[in-house]
């Protein structure tokens, strides 16, 4: 009798993964974190998502360990294979920055970029070593510039007139000099959502060398003796695919590498260029894998050797700043459908319990998902439906075209890619709370942000004695 179930359970185990197999929703990632098991359950991590569900409840975002660290090692290993390891990767902790990822980013050897006190001070409490953290950001408020200088950050990027003073005033203040780069604006329109592109003529970040903005900040950095020249720094933009781009921007970085060795004897001994690579969020997008993400830095560094040698410039050591490739596909949200409407002849709506305080990115910048109905992942769908919200606001949507099978009120649905820029853009709009974070290793998960209450929610809350009760 054990057998005949075993051969059933075995029989099962094929068709099943035949079916997984027809299901483009889990089959059109390439990546290795997603399955689906014996029960027809859309897996993660090597973790059941029905069972994530039940455990954690939703809306719960869900990241896979093995995914992060793979793309951590596919990048600092192409810097070995294709720059003899003259470089750093410094992770954007921007795209997900909780205390847990720098423990990450720290053991794969990685370093990073914080754009804010309250990123510099996650990193810090995490134990991430000032010493490979390189500190971004536009406005810089006099409180962080001061916070970076006491943690003693590896390096500065400046982005401002304004801001070389107030750094030279705080570094003379303690007696130390600051190691720096300066932001150029290298002037490349990348392909991507204009609200992320960042070297356009009218952008809010770097110095124009087009407009000789540039130049005018390396002249005056000269004037500061408490910051210490060692280079430039160019991000042109994220969600981007063209080799070309990122190339155009290291070559335009490198001559002007060139044009300031011979116009003010500064020498560059590093580039940072910044990060802004593709990751996959439907089937439009491009499918890449670590070796395509190897080919680009490949280009890159090619690139930046040959100009260099082109212009008989030292290599720089180069820096590399990854985001969302390194996060994005490692990240699910898992939500439950609640209230379905049906409007005849126009959509069908499926309102889960998250929306736009946990994932914004439809709403900002129109961005396209892919859902899984995470308990019968290997269906074929049979309808095109929209994904609701529960804000009140009619734009709180996730998308309104996804592929599903048929959806019943407490299904569970993932919409995948999200590991970036979603909790990290989340907010608490309709006082919703956030939704906690677990991490998945070999099957097993564990928390990394903890749910938050409504309590929470309450504790910064002040009432005036004068609006008190009796
Ligand atoms: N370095 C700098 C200076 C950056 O500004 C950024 C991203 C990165 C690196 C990392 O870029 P990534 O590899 O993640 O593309 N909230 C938007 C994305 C904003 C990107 C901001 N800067 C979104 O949800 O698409």
């Amino acid at each position: 009798m054990r057998d005949i179930i075993d051969d059933f359970r075995e029989m099962s185990r094929i068709f099943l993964a035949f079916f997984a197999d027809l299901c483009y929703n889990v089959r059109m990632f390439s990546n290795e974190s997603m399955n689906i098991n014996a029960q027809g359950h859309l897996t993660f991590g090597g973790a059941d998502c029905v069972e994530l569900a039940e455990e954690f409840h939703t809306p719960l975002y869900v990241f896979d360990e093995a995914h992060i660290r793979t793309m951590m090692r596919t990048y600092r290993q192409a810097l070995e294979d294709f720059y003899e390891g003259n470089g750093r990767i410094l992770y954007a902790s921007k795209a997900f920055c909780t205390s847990a990822m720098f423990r990450i980013a720290e053991e794969e050897g990685l370093g990073a970029d914080v754009v804010s006190g309250g990123e510099l001070f996650t990193a810090l409490h995490a134990g991430f070593p000032a010493d490979r953290l390189c500190m971004h950001g536009n406005n810089k408020l006099p409180g962080e510039i001061s916070a970076a200088l006491e943690a003693g950050v590896s390096r500065i990027v400046i982005d401002a007139f304004s801001e070389m003073d107030l750094l030279e005033e705080e570094a003379a203040r303690r007696g130390m000099v600051q190691n720096v780069l300066l932001r150029i604006n290298p002037g490349v329109e990348a392909h991507t959502h204009a609200y992320v592109q960042t070297a356009t003529p009218d952008s809010k970040f770097g110095f124009s060398v087009a407009n000789g903005e540039a130049d005018r900040a390396v002249r005056e950095l000269k004037a500061h003796p408490h910051l210490a020249f060692r280079g430039l720094h160019c991000h042109i933009g994220s969600q981007i695919f063209e080799k070309q781009s990122f190339v155009l921007a290291a070559e335009k970085c490198v001559a002007f590498m060139g044009h300031i060795r011979e116009q003010y004897g500064l020498v560059c001994d590093e580039l940072d260029l910044g990060g802004g690579f593709g990751i996959r969020y439907t089937k439009a997008d491009p499918a890449l894998t670590a070796s395509d993400y190897r080919a680009f830095l490949e280009a890159l560094c090619v690139s930046v050797k040959k100009n260099c040698r082109a212009l008989d410039l030292k290599t720089p050591f180069l820096y590399l700043e990854p985001g969302r490739s390194i996060v994005g596909e490692a990240g699910i949200t898992l939500y439950t459908v609640g209230a379905i409407k049906e409007i005849p002849g126009i959509r069908k709506y499926l309102a889960i319990d998250g929306g736009m305080f946990d994932n914004p990115r439809y709403c900002l910048y129109g961005s396209q998902y892919t859902a899984v109905l995470v308990s019968r992942a290997a269906e074929s769908p049979v309808e095109k439906v929209a994904i609701a919200g529960k804000c009140c606001e009619s734009g709180d949507l996730i998308g309104v075209d996804f592929d599903l099978p048929a959806a019943e009120q407490g299904d569970v649905l993932a919409i995948l890619s999200t590991g970036a820029y979603n909790y990290s853009m989340a907010s608490n709009y309709n006082r919703n709370l956030i939704p906690p974070v677990v991490l998945v290793r070999e099957g097993k998960a564990e928390l990394i942000v903890r749910p938050q209450t409504y309590d929470d929610l309450v504790s910064h809350d002040v009432i005036p004695p004068r609006l008190g009760r009796e």
